[in-house]
């Protein structure tokens, strides 16, 4: 497995380092490392959880070149061209195909079809798991001051709306109470929403501190 992996990594370095987007190699790092930790909780093919917690952000860096938003859909064609050549029968192949597409279809299960293969629910938890706790709030952070967006705007009360993707969230603030607080919610397996329980709770406790700091509230 760690041989498929560094087959893996090998394939797409060129291509990862023209990315210069929260979605780094770091959090795929984490996401697989994630993922490797829930597979043996929860079990699962760890050559197609490993593989696809990899390389499943490759449509956020074909987004990049492009300057719009790129499916995970629509990027299976050249996911395919990168894992041609691995080692892994041709049903694997497929289902990392298959998990990547509905990487984050976590909330609705979008196109009427919902995962529930093991698989797909495992890549799902652990790339939620990266969007929460320190290193997702940092990431929040820097995507933010990318987008020029801002930390807080108190003027907006905070609502919480059903959460849509494409929706722009007025600040962080706004963001993380509108999604990355409600994360833990969807996770699938057990062990992710374990996980997830500290790093809720520790978001919370910032923006609560934030809010309140910013409102000059004391006690
Ligand atoms: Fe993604
Ligand atoms: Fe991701």
């Amino acid at each position: 497995m760690e041989k498929l992996i560094e087959m893996v990594k090998a394939k797409v370095e060129d291509f990862f380092r023209k990315d210069a987007s929260g979605h780094s190699v770091d959090h795929l790092e984490r996401t697989l490392r994630y993922a490797l930790y829930l597979q043996s909780k929860e079990g699962g093919d760890r050559d197609v959880i490993a593989v696809s917690a990899y390389i499943h952000d490759i449509h956020r860096i074909l987004g990049n070149e492009r300057h719009t938003y790129v499916s995970p859909k629509e990027s299976l064609p050249v996911v395919s061209e990168f894992i041609k050549d691995l080692p892994l029968s041709d049903a694997q192949k497929e289902h990392i195909l298959f998990a990547i597409e509905h990487h984050e279809d976590y909330a609705s299960g979008k196109n009427g079809e919902k995962a529930t293969d093991i698989e797909s629910l495992i890549l799902q938890d652990a790339d939620n798991l990266d969007a929460i706790g320190a290193v997702g709030l940092v990431r929040t952070l820097e995507y933010a001051f990318s987008k020029k967006r801002p930390v807080y705007e108190k003027s907006i009360p905070l609502y919480r709306n059903e959460y849509e993707e494409s929706t722009e969230d007025a600040s962080t603030i706004h963001h993380i109470h509108n999604k990355l607080l409600r994360l833990g919610e969807f996770m699938n397996t057990k062990t992710a929403r374990q996980l997830a329980k500290k790093k809720t709770k520790f978001l919370k406790e910032f923006t609560e501190m934030y809010i309140s700091e910013v409102n000059g509230i004391f006690d």
